[in-house]
């Protein structure tokens, strides 16, 4: 959807982290691009993609940056949280690892951030996998709300509640 992208009012940079493989390059193709990869490789360096919403009559240019989970990355500058107004921490709702690895990436958030002034939302993906679910929605609810953060499972495949959860993120920070 370009069709604001030569103009806009406000500018959010917004930034996805979490575990390798849990999707987050795909929730950000689906979302900017309504693209999906069935065997997508994993993210080296940094990449970016730019969507424009329209809240309140106001055009939001979202810059939303997607870097590499894997841990031999971890070690990403400042410069990649520098500015970012609102944040995606991405777990595999059928990777209990994934999830629990998310207080960790809730404490680089916080060590990297210059000011507090961000809101987080915590993202369950690959919601199409029921069957294969190992972590309990209820818990994820729990901690998203003992921690202030914004709570959504999605499916970067089916296309369930990605829209929704960049929309929440972005309306939230406005
Ligand atoms: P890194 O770049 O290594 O940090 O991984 P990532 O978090 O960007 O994961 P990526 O988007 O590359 O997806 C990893 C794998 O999961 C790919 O094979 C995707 O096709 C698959 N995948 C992503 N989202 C979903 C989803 O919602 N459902 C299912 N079933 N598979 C998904
Ligand atoms: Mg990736």
């Amino acid at each position: 959807d370009n069709q604001y992208n030569y103009d806009y009012d406000l500018l959010y940079k917004l930034v996805l982290i979490g575990d390798s493989g849990v999707g987050k390059s795909n929730l950000l193709s689906r979302y900017s691009n309504n693209d999906f990869q069935i065997n997508s490789k994993s993210t080296i360096g940094v990449e970016f993609a730019t969507k424009a919403v329209k809240v309140d009559g106001k055009i939001i240019k979202a810059q939303i940056w997607d870097t590499a989970g894997q841990e031999r990355y971890r070690a990403i500058t400042k410069a990649y949280y520098r500015g970012a107004v609102g944040a995606l921490i991405v777990y595999d709702i059928t990777n209990t690892k994934t999830y629990e690895n998310c207080s960790d990436w809730l404490n680089i958030l916080s060590t990297n951030l210059e000011n507090n002034d961000i809101v987080i939302g915590l993202i369950g993906n690959k919601k199409d996998l029921q069957h294969q679910r190992s972590v309990p929605i209820e818990e994820a609810q729990e901690f998203a709300r003992n921690n202030q953060l914004l709570f959504t499972e999605t499916s970067a495949l089916s296309n369930e509640n990605v829209e929704k959860a960049f929309t929440q993120l972005i309306t939230t920070i406005y």
